[in-house]
């Protein structure tokens, strides 16, 4: 896979909320392809991030496509208000959607793109029926509610069958993966079939800054020529 093709979604959760302007900036200098915005309830996992303020305040400083990943208990209720914050993608976990399909039609009604994540021991087969109708397949390399975690090697095999079903399906559909994602796994991911690699402690928690942290990862994936 070559640099053009690898993306890289750098997770705010990781960034230092007291210079949040500061750390988009530096991402959107970096090359980030989108931003992602983990939004927690602490019922649907058991941790509370941020909602709709932090992200329309996100995108009045950047023009980065912004990525809303809803780890809330009810998802269908929050489709309108995170398209008003300004996402430009909502991402919605399978296990906590009420009614999937509606809540994607939802979704492209507001012309937003439109997402579902699996957790680590959600199986693939669960989308089976709605592959033809997704702008975003992430696989959760983790399970969801911190950043910081090691990668779960199976969930890459996920990634496979994944990237297997998209080929034949619905190949314009980005493939993501997300969690524990460093200069140790991406690698791996890539290889599994991912295109798009969520990042919060590898980018924002990188020592020379977030932009530096960025290269890193391409550079794993791709190792400059010498
Ligand atoms: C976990 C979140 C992730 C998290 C990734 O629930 O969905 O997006 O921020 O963090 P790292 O890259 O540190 O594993
Ligand atoms: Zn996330």
């Amino acid at each position: 896979m070559t640099v053009s093709t690898i993306k890289i979604a750098p997770s705010l959760l990781a960034a230092d909320f007291l210079h949040l302007g500061d750390q988009i900036a530096a991402v959107e200098r970096g090359g980030a392809d989108r931003l992602h915005l983990d939004v927690m309830d602490g019922v649907f996992v058991p941790n509370i991030s941020f909602g709709m303020p932090v992200i329309s305040a996100a995108r009045r400083a950047t023009t980065l496509s912004l990525e809303a990943h809803l780890m809330i208990a009810s998802p269908d209720d929050y489709i309108h208000a995170m398209a008003e914050a300004g996402a430009n993608s909502i991402l919605i976990q399978v296990e906590s959607a009420k009614h999937l399909d509606r809540a994607l039609e939802q979704i492209k009604q507001l012309n937003k793109r439109a997402g579902v994540v699996l957790n680590p021991a959600t199986p693939l087969e669960s989308i089976s029926e709605i592959v033809e109708l997704l702008d975003v397949l992430l696989i959760m390399t983790v399970n969801p509610g911190f950043g910081g975690q090691r990668l779960i090697d199976y969930t890459l095999d996920k990634v496979r069958r994944a990237r297997e079903w998209l080929n034949l399906r619905n190949p314009a559909c980005d493939l993501e993966v997300d969690g524990g994602i460093d200069v140790s796994t991406i690698a791996r991911a890539a290889a599994a079939g991912a295109n798009v690699f969520v990042a919060g402690t590898a980018v924002f928690g990188a020592e020379g800054g977030a932009a530096v942290g960025i290269q890193r990862l391409l550079n794993a994936v791709n190792p400059p020529s010498p």
